[in-house]
């Protein structure tokens, strides 16, 4: 298998790096001064794109876009680290019978872990509590009441796998769940709210799990966030574009909305300094699913993935637009 070429655009993590390079020519683009020079030299080799959203501070994101995929006349397969692929145009990919793979499944407890921790840091403001401590500012008084998790409902927008796995901690800390997603789920016990601005209306934790891209953008809004309320509070694990970051910032500012928990951002890994300035808002660097276990789980599938491909097995995890399992299908 060594003559295939494989054009990874993005550092991705060791073990991947380490499996590829064994098996396959991989052409790492971001090691390469001159991409352009490169890409050309390259380009009608390629069979396989191993990518994923930026994970380290100095990546860009790079879009496996039409544009590019048509520069790859030999490109079989998009091999995506992450379950999100919004950095794919995975719709003219499947128009253009090149299969996407993703790593959904083995990022769903920890990604579900990370929401649940971010809604407690938010409501109870514990990173405030701490900084309070170590600047030796509970010798003087203790740190204020906060608001509570006691009673409040949480309105999933979203629930699909990492969703429900969200409803479950919920419902374990005696918290109601609603929710909102493009079609009725069949099979579960929380009630179905028909639009995003009603899900809002009627819930205190709005949480975000919908899938990124241009259906998704903008869709909590200033409206939505008024809808949401003084005691109300957002979360966002899923994709910083689903929110209308400049609405968010004044919603934060004017206290439209009590606070926010946020793991995703419209410009990663830039951060508005409006929201870092805001000491009550709680803002994580993209951790949903960076732990070691998970980010090896990750990264295992997606090698999987292409082995599975060019053995001429079925590949394990296609993504909805180009279901089809293995090359020649
Ligand atoms: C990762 C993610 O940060 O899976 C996703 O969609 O956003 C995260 O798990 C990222 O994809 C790693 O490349």
């Amino acid at each position: 298998m060594s003559q295939i070429d494989i054009l990874m655009p993005v550092p991705l993590p060791q073990l991947v790096r380490e499996a590829l390079d064994a098996r396959y020519r991989v052409h790492k683009l971001w090691l390469e001064t001159d991409k352009e020079a490169t890409l050309a030299r390259v380009a009608s080799d390629i069979r396989a794109v191993a990518t994923g959203a930026p994970i380290l501070a100095e990546d860009v994101v790079y879009p496996i876009s039409a544009a590019l995929m048509q520069r790859l006349p030999k490109l079989e397969i998009v091999a995506n680290l992450g379950v999100g692929y919004d950095n794919v145009d995975a719709r003219w990919a499947g128009d253009h019978h090149i299969c996407v793979t993703n790593t959904p499944d083995v990022l769903t407890e920890e990604t579900a872990d990370t929401a649940f921790g971010l809604t407690l840091n938010a409501v109870r403001q514990f990173p405030r509590a701490e900084r309070y401590l170590r600047d030796g500012k509970w010798l003087q008084r203790p740190f204020e009441l906060t608001a509570s998790l006691r009673g409040r409902t949480m309105g999933i927008l979203g629930l699909g796998r990492i969703g429900q796995a969200i409803a479950r901690r919920a419902e374990a800390f005696g918290v109601k769940v609603i929710y909102h997603s493009r079609n009725e789920a069949p099979d579960v016990p929380y009630p179905y709210v028909p639009s995003v601005l009603e899900l809002a209306r009627r819930s205190d934790i709005l949480m975000i799990v919908v899938p990124g891209g241009p259906t998704t953008k903008n869709m909590v809004d200033k409206a939505v966030l008024e809808a949401l309320g003084p005691q109300g509070v957002l979360i966002n694990i899923a994709r910083g574009t689903i929110v209308d970051e400049a609405a968010l910032i004044e919603a934060l500012r004017n206290r439209t909305i009590l606070t926010a928990g946020l793991d995703v951002f419209a410009e990663e890994p830039r951060v508005p300094s409006e929201l870092i300035q805001m000491d009550h808002v709680v803002l994580l660097p993209h951790v949903g699913s960076a732990s070691q276990v998970t980010r090896d789980a990750m990264g295992q599938l997606q090698v999987d993935n292409l082995d599975a491909w060019f053995a001429g097995r079925d590949v394990l995890t296609p993504v909805a637009e180009t279901p089809w399992l293995r090359a020649g299908k």
